[in-house]
């Protein structure tokens, strides 16, 4: 199938894919299976960060929260912002910030396309899966972009358009979900999932259209995800 050209269906569930109310209903399911699949990442992002002293940072789209958690637990002196626009992933991450007892870090409400924080605020940015629902991903980098201070950056992954169906196989193996057979989930990423996402040149390109510059990707062994580095 071509990305470019989805048919009807994969248009259709990528709609729902990226809708609030797929979150606000579903968002535990992927919240429960995920982070297990991808726990790698995200210990890759929080000890690429280097986060210096009292660092502001923001996480858009930050969901349940794993990575603002991580990056607040290991930083202590830094402030750690996650803005969702889904009401129940603010109130997951809540709980999981309190349940920790984790100080330097909140949550709250916001969406990447008019992010409601004043320019040049952020020493960093981080976003983790979230761009491919954006329904404009240009307009939310540039928004991201004018919050970072000159000098600031941006780390940014999301499901790899151009992964193998050997590593979408073998990422299935790491969080099959009991009602989901395995062949209609490998269709969904396929097609749904990974397929209406980003390659890692659509993702520089986006970059560089929204202005960030030095713009690098990485690699994270055996995870099917592009992972980017980008200055303001
Ligand atoms: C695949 S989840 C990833 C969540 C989290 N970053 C993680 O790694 O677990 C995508 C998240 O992006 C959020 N999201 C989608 N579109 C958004 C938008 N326009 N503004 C803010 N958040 C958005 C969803 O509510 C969801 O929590």
């Amino acid at each position: 199938m071509n990305p470019q050209n989805p048919s009807r269906i994969v248009r259709l569930l990528t709609r729902l894919r990226d809708s609030r109310f797929l979150w606000d209903t579903m968002g535990s399911i992927y919240n429960r299976h995920i982070y297990g699949a991808v726990s790698e990442l995200y210990e890759h992002i929080a000890r690429e960060m280097k986060l210096s002293g009292h660092s502001y940072v923001l996480d858009v789209g930050a969901g349940r929260g794993y990575i603002s958690l991580l990056l607040a637990s290991r930083n202590p002196r830094a402030m750690i912002a996650g803005i969702d626009y889904s009401p129940m992933q603010v109130r997951e991450a809540e709980k999981h910030r309190r349940k920790r007892n984790i100080a330097n870090c909140s949550f709250g409400r916001g969406n990447a396309m008019a992010i409601a924080f004043q320019s040049a605020m952020f020493d960093a940015a981080v976003s983790v899966g979230s761009i491919k629902h954006w329904p404009d991903g240009v307009q939310g980098l540039r928004e991201i972009h004018r919050i970072l201070k000159p000098g600031g950056y941006l780390m940014l992954s999301e499901t790899d358009q151009g992964a193998s169906d050997d590593a979408l196989r073998s990422f299935i193996r790491r969080f099959r979900i009991w009602f989901i057979p395995d062949f209609l989930l490998f269709w969904g990423l396929r097609h749904v999932i990974f397929g209406q996402s980003y390659s890692e040149q659509t993702l520089i390109a986006a970059l560089r259209a929204a202005g960030f510059r030095e713009v690098e990707s990485q690699r994270v062994p055996d995870c099917p995800y592009t992972l980017v580095r980008a200055l303001k």
